[in-house]
């Protein structure tokens, strides 16, 4: 798989080990956003690190030919840096997704492509619509085009070339090891810092939140029984807006929910993303395991909190990158 030291990728690594016989080898290219201590614990004779990039070719093509099936997950990943410097998105998102289909489609290995609900672009805050698999792309943020455009390669792969892979587009991911540059572990560690969390524009954005471990469980029933060429949407009917959300951290944290700052909004905010998932559901049998919004964000508080060594060092390096834009 690739991108297994960052949030999404190493707890898909901690659930695979954890749910099946599978053993699992990482390429990574250890960006700002890996960290490695996310992997440490786990058993060498299970999971093996390979540091490098998606870009380099000879060296996918090596690790394409000795594997299974590949899960590509390796991407920039968070829409404010992709405002600021978008060429790395273009680079690690399309070129890198196009490495991983030349490697693939030689040696004849099934891929699955992790992808993003943000394709769709957005929702009318007051509207009742929720993407489907048949909505068109419409991305609006740098980040989302190249992710659209790595799933339009996948696509194109699948007919032109006829290569086995599948797709998967999720809402918004919450829980342990996620990179303190993300909404909610931010907020956790302005509190836990003793500082105010930070709310773009007036809070009413809408985010379909869900748990990293549903997430997995979905793209593992997608492997397990997708059609290939097919697009599934994965989601957990967690829509919340933005301010509900610190509201409920800074009340889980014993703080006053009024706690908080209002910032500059972020350039081409999407409104809101909602997920309809009927067909995972249906046809692969698939539920999410995590009902509670709450009970899951207390437990990723709690991890937080208990692991502060995993996010401090993180922790002034995205602030000093928020700093630049006030927000
Ligand atoms: P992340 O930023 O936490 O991790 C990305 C990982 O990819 C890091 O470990 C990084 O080192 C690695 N990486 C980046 N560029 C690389 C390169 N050129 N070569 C090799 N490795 C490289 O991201 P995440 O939030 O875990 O997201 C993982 C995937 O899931 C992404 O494809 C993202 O688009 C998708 N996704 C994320 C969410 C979410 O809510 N976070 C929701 C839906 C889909
Ligand atoms: O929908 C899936 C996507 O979710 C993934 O594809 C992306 O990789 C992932 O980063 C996430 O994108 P968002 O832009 O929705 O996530 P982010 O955590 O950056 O922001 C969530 C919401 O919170 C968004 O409306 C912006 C707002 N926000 C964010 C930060 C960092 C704030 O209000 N304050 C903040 O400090």
């Amino acid at each position: 798989m690739t991108g297994g030291a960052g949030f999404i990728g190493s707890n898909f690594v901690r659930y695979v080990l954890e749910h099946t016989e599978h053993s699992v080898v990482v390429l990574d290219a250890l960006t700002y956003a890996a960290n490695p201590a996310s992997l440490e614990d786990l058993p060498a004779d299970r999971c093996r690190l390979v540091v490098g990039n998606i870009c380099d070719g000879p060296l996918v093509d090596r690790l394409v030919g000795e594997a299974d099936v590949v899960v590509h997950l390796a991407a920039e990943s968070h829409n404010d840096n992709s405002l600021a410097d978008p060429m790395p998105f273009v680079h690690t998102n399309l070129v890198g997704t196009y490495t991983i289909l030349e490697a693939v489609r030689r040696h004849g290995v099934r891929l699955h492509h992790v992808s993003t609900d943000e394709v769709f672009g957005d929702l009318e805050l007051d509207d009742l619509a929720r993407f489907t698999e048949s909505t068109p792309y419409q991305p609006s943020s740098p980040y989302s085009a190249t992710k659209a455009g790595s799933d339009l390669l996948v696509r194109a792969w699948v007919r032109s070339y006829g290569i086995t892979a599948t797709l998967s587009n999720c809402s918004n991911n919450y829980g342990p090891r996620q990179h303190v540059e993300k909404f909610i572990p931010r907020q956790i560690t302005q509190v836990l810092s003793g500082a105010r969390p930070r709310l773009y524009g007036t809070g009413a954005n809408v985010r379909d939140w869900i748990h990293v471990d549903d997430h997995s469980s979905g793209v593992l029933a997608v492997i397990d029984g997708g059609r290939s060429g097919e697009t599934y949407l994965i989601g957990a009917d967690g829509e919340r807006d933005n301010r509900t959300v610190v509201e409920t951290i800074l009340r889980l944290m014993d703080r006053p929910e009024d706690g908080y700052d209002l910032v500059p909004d972020r350039p081409g905010h999407d409104l809101r993303y909602a997920i309809d998932s009927t067909r995972l559901r249906t046809e692969l049998g698939w539920a999410p395991r995590f009902t509670s919004f709450e009970d899951g964000l207390a437990d990723t508080i709690a991890w937080y909190r208990a692991n502060e060594p995993w996010w401090r060092a993180q922790k002034a390096e995205a602030e000093a990158r928020y700093a630049r834009t006030g927000q």
